[in-house]
C-alpha cells in the first residue's frame, strides 16, 4: 500500500481537496494517509464495498479511554445509533424509522416551499450572505418543526450543534472541547425537560412519535430519546446547509440551473462537492481486501468525496453535469448506517434550490466563494450574492 502525505489543515487542501483524492486514487484503492496514520479507501468500488461489509463497523473494538472532562459529550454519543452496531443499532434505527416515515417527510413539502419563499421575500437589495439568509435557516427550522421543538429555539440549536460538531475536527483545541461539553450539557438539559413535558402532552410531531414508538414492547429510554433528538437535530441540518451552499455556488459558477425537476441537479451536487468527506470504520475480523490484510481492531478511512470523482464510474468526473449516468453517489453513505435523513435532505435541497432560482433569475456572485477552513465539513464560509 502506498503512503501519501497531506496535512488536513493546509489551507490550499481545505479549499480544494480533490487533487489529493485524484493522487490517492491513482496510488490504489487503499492508500495510507500518513497524517491520520490510517489506510483510506479511495475508489467508489472500495468505499462502497467496505460500507456494505459487516466485518467493518462504527463501534470500536476496544472502548476508548474517555478523559473525565469529555464525559458529558460521550455520555450522549453512547446512545447514538451512528456510533453503534447491531443489536443496539437495529433497535434504535428501527424505532426512529417507524416515526420518520415517508409520509411524514413528504407532507413537509408545502411548508418547505413556503419557508423558502418567505426567506426569499426578505432578501435585501444589496449584496448579502446567502448562507445566513437562506441556506442556514431552512434545514434547522424544518428539523425543529419536524421534531416539534419550538422554532424560537433555532438559534440555540445552531449554537449547540456548531459547538458539538467541533469535536470531530482535525486539531481541535482544549477551548473547542470545553465549548462542546458546555453545549452538550445545555442541549441535554433542554431536551430532558422538553421530553418530560411532551410525555404527558403528546402532539403530532416526531418527539411524540418517538415516545410512542414501540418495537416488541421495547421503548426508547429517556437517555436514548434525548440522544436521538440531538443526533437528528445535529445531523439534520449542518450537512444540508453546506450541500445547499455548494449547490448554489456550482449553479452560479457553471450557469446550470436546477429547474422544476431538481432531483438530478441535487444528486450531481452530492456527487461533485458533498459536505462530508471522511468517515472511519473499525475492523471486527481478519479481512483480506484490495491486497491488504486488515486485522481485528484496525481502523480504515473512507473518502466519500473521492468516490464521486472516480473516472471508472463517471465520465469526465470533474465536470458538473446533472444529466449524467452512473452509480448512486456515496454522499449519504451506504449499508447499515445509510443516512436516515437522506429523503428529507433531498426534498429540502430540491425545493429550496428550485424556489431560489425561480424567484431570483438574476442571482449572481459578488465575490469568489471560499470554503471554511475546516476539513470535517466541506462547506462555504459565506456566499455573497446579489439578486
Ligand atoms: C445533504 C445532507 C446530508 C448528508 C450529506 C448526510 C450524510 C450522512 C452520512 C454519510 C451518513 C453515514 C455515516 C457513516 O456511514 O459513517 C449519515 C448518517 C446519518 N444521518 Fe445524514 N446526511 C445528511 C442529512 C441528514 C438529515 C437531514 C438527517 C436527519 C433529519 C440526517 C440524519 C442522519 C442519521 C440519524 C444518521 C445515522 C444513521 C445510522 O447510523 O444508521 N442526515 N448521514
Amino acid at each position: 500500500m502506498q503512503r501519501l502525505s497531506q496535512s488536513p489543515t493546509e489551507p490550499a487542501f481545505v479549499q480544494n481537496p480533490y487533487p489529493f483524492y485524484a493522487r490517492a486514487r491513482a496510488a490504489g484503492p487503499l492508500v495510507v494517509w500518513q497524517e491520520y496514520g490510517l489506510p483510506v479507501a479511495t475508489t467508489h468500488h472500495a468505499i462502497n464495498t467496505i460500507l456494505r461489509d459487516r466485518r467493518f463497523g462504527r463501534e470500536p473494538v476496544t472502548p476508548p479511554d474517555i478523559p473525565a472532562h469529555l464525559a458529558p459529550f460521550y455520555a450522549v454519543e453512547a446512545h447514538s445509533m451512528l456510533e453503534l452496531e447491531p443489536p443496539r443499532h437495529t433497535r434504535l434505527r428501527g424505532l426512529v424509522l417507524r416515526a420518520f416515515t415517508t409520509r411524514r417527510i413528504k407532507a413537509l413539502a408545502p411548508e418547505i416551499e413556503q419557508l423558502a419563499r418567505d426567506l426569499i421575500d426578505s432578501f435585501p437589495d444589496g449584496p448579502f450572505d446567502l448562507l445566513d439568509a437562506f441556506c442556514r435557516p431552512i434545514p434547522v427550522i424544518v428539523i425543529a418543526r419536524l421534531l416539534g421543538v419550538p422554532e424560537g429555539m433555532a438559534p440555540d440549536l445552531l449554537r449547540w450543534s456548531n459547538a458539538m460538531v467541533m469535536m470531530y475536527q482535525a486539531g481541535r483545541t482544549p477551548e473547542d472541547e470545553a465549548r462542546a461539553v458546555a453545549a452538550t450539557e445545555e442541549f441535554v438539559a433542554f431536551m430532558r425537560d422538553y421530553v418530560r413535558r411532551r410525555r404527558s402532552e403528546p402532539r403530532d410531531d416526531l418527539i411524540s412519535a418517538l415516545i410512542a414508538a414501540e418495537a416488541d414492547g421495547d421503548k426508547l429510554t429517556t437517555d436514548e430519546l434525548i440522544t436521538t433528538c440531538i443526533l437528528l437535530l445535529n445531523a439534520g441540518h449542518e450537512a444540508t446547509v453546506h450541500t445547499m451552499g455548494n449547490g448554489v455556488k456550482l449553479a452560479l459558477e457553471m450557469g446550470v440551473r436546477p429547474g422544476t425537476a431538481p432531483e438530478a441537479f441535487v444528486e450531481e451536487v452530492l456527487r461533485l462537492d458533498p459536505p462530508l468527506h471522511l468517515f472511519t470504520r473499525w475492523v471486527y475480523d481478519e479481512v483480506n481486501l484490495f491486497g491488504h490484510r486488515f486485522r481485528r481492531g484496525d481502523a480504515v478511512g473512507l473518502l466519500l468525496a473521492s468516490a464521486g470523482r472516480d473516472a471508472d464510474c463517471y465520465a469526465q468526473p470533474d465536470r458538473f453535469q446533472p444529466t449524467r449516468q452512473g452509480p448512486p453517489n456515496l454522499a449519504f453513505g451506504a449499508g447499515l448506517h445509510f443516512c436516515v435523513g437522506a429523503p428529507l435532505a433531498r426534498l429540502e435541497l430540491g425545493i429550496a434550490m428550485s424556489a431560489l432560482f425561480q424567484a431570483c433569475s438574476g442571482l449572481r456572485l459578488v465575490e469568489a466563494p471560499r470554503y471554511a477552513e475546516i476539513y470535517h465539513f466541506h462547506g462555504l464560509e459565506r456566499l455573497m450574492v446579489t439578486r
